[in-house]
Order: structure tokens, then sequence, then C-alpha cells
């Protein structure tokens, strides 16, 4: 069990990708928070991992909230003693040419990509800094992290600003041991070729 007594927050873990990390990390002994905006599936994404054996707790955050990102590792804190792993996962699609892009639909792919891997960083890390054991920071990417498509122009922007942060949290981080790094692009371009996309637009 290569994460035994782990203690991971991941976020957007009611369903998708992010579920199944959850369900990876669980299989090898970490203690998953699972947080997520929909409450009712990340409790039963935690009652599954439960009823596999695991350790699971669902955490009902909206990742661009302040306060619920703040309340919900806090809450984490209190019932697993620390954050040692958090995978900021959560995440949308809007798609759209640039000339019809609502400033509204603009500002929610940046605030849920980047904002909300901002603020769950900045919650968790003092944990880290402060347990002396380090940790890892896992920011979910794409093939749009290093390239682009038509059509997605705050997602694409996005992805590729993870890579920044991430680069920045390395460097600040690595006086305490907490690593940075964007994930997703090889192994999600692969998921998206098997399932397709049933509008014949790939959407991430
Ligand atoms: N699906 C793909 O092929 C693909 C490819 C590359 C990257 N990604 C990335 O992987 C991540 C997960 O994608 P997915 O396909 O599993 O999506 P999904 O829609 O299946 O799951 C996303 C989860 O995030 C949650 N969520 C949405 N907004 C939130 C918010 N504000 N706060 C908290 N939780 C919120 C949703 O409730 C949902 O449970 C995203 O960051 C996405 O950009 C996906």
């Amino acid at each position: 069990m290569k994460l035994k007594g782990k203690s991971a927050i991941v976020t957007g873990a009611a369903s998708g990708i992010g579920k199944d990390i959850a369900r990876v990390y669980a299989r090898e002994g970490a203690k998953l928070a699972i947080a997520d905006l929909n409450k009712d599936a990340a409790e039963a994404t935690a009652n599954e991992i439960r009823a596999s054996g695991g350790q699971a707790i669902s955490i009902a955050m909206d990742v661009t909230d302040e306060r619920a990102v703040n309340d919900g590792v806090a809450a984490v804190v209190a019932t697993f003693g620390g954050v040692d792993i958090l995978v900021s996962n959560a995440g949308i699609q809007i798609v759209h040419p640039i000339e019809e892009f609502g400033y509204a639909e603009w500002k929610k792919m940046l605030a849920i990509h980047v904002d909300g891997a901002f603020l769950t960083t900045r919650a968790c890390i003092p944990h880290m800094y402060k347990s002396g054991r380090g940790g890892s920071i896992i920011y979910m990417g794409s093939v749009h992290s290093k390239e682009a498509s038509v059509l997605k122009a705050p997602y694409v922007t996005a992805k590729h600003g993870l890579i920044g942060l991430a680069k920045v949290i390395a460097k600040e981080g690595a006086a305490h041991g907490v690593r940075a790094n964007v994930e997703g692009a090889r192994a999600l371009r692969r998921r998206r070729d098997q399932e397709g996309d049933a509008q014949g637009d790939r959407r991430w």
C-alpha cells in the first residue's frame, strides 16, 4: 500500500476522473476526503469506499467559495489529523467561439479551474508545511495544458495557467518537501480517444 496513513483531499471526486482517483488512492491505503459541489454524490462515493474497506468522508465544497474551501480543509484536518495530498481536480467545460463567450462564462471557467486550485492550495499547504512530512499537490491538467483547440478559450487558458501555478508552488514548497505537478495530458488523451464524444466534438 503506497499511500498507507496518508490523508488526501480530491476535489470534484463525486464523479468522473476524481472518483476514479479517490478509489485508487483508497485502495492504496489513503484516508480520503471526497470534496465536491454535489454533496449527495460525494457522500455516495465516500460510502462506496467505506463499503470496500477504505476510509473516506464527504465534504460539501464549492472550490470557488473561499469560506467553503477553508472550512472544508479544516474539517479534513480535524478528522484525519492533517492533509498530505491535494488533488485539485474539479472542473467543467463550456465551449463557444471567442466572440460568443459571455464574460460570466469566462469568469466561471477560470474561477473553477484556477481560483479553485489557488484556494485549495492555500488552505492545504500550511498543514503540509507544519506536519514536517511535506506533501503532494496535483493539479488536473489536460492535453489543453500544452495544446489549444478551437471553442475552448477559457479552458485552454486555465489549463495552461495551472502549469504556471504548479511551477511556483514547486519552488515555494521545495524547502518544506511539498511537490506540485500537473497531471493528465497523456492519460486523459487516451481516455478521451477511447470514449469519443457523442457530439463529435472533443470537449475537454
Ligand atoms: N473528461 C476528460 O476527458 C478530461 C480530459 C482532460 C482533463 N479533464 C479534467 O479532469 C477533471 C475532471 O473531469 P471529469 O471528466 O471527471 O468531469 P466530471 O464532470 O465527470 O466531474 C467533475 C466533478 O467536479 C464537480 N464540480 C464541478 N464544479 C465544482 C465546484 N465549483 N466545486 C467543487 N466541485 C465541482 C462536479 O460536481 C463533478 O463531480 C477536470 O478538471 C477536467 O478539466 C477531463
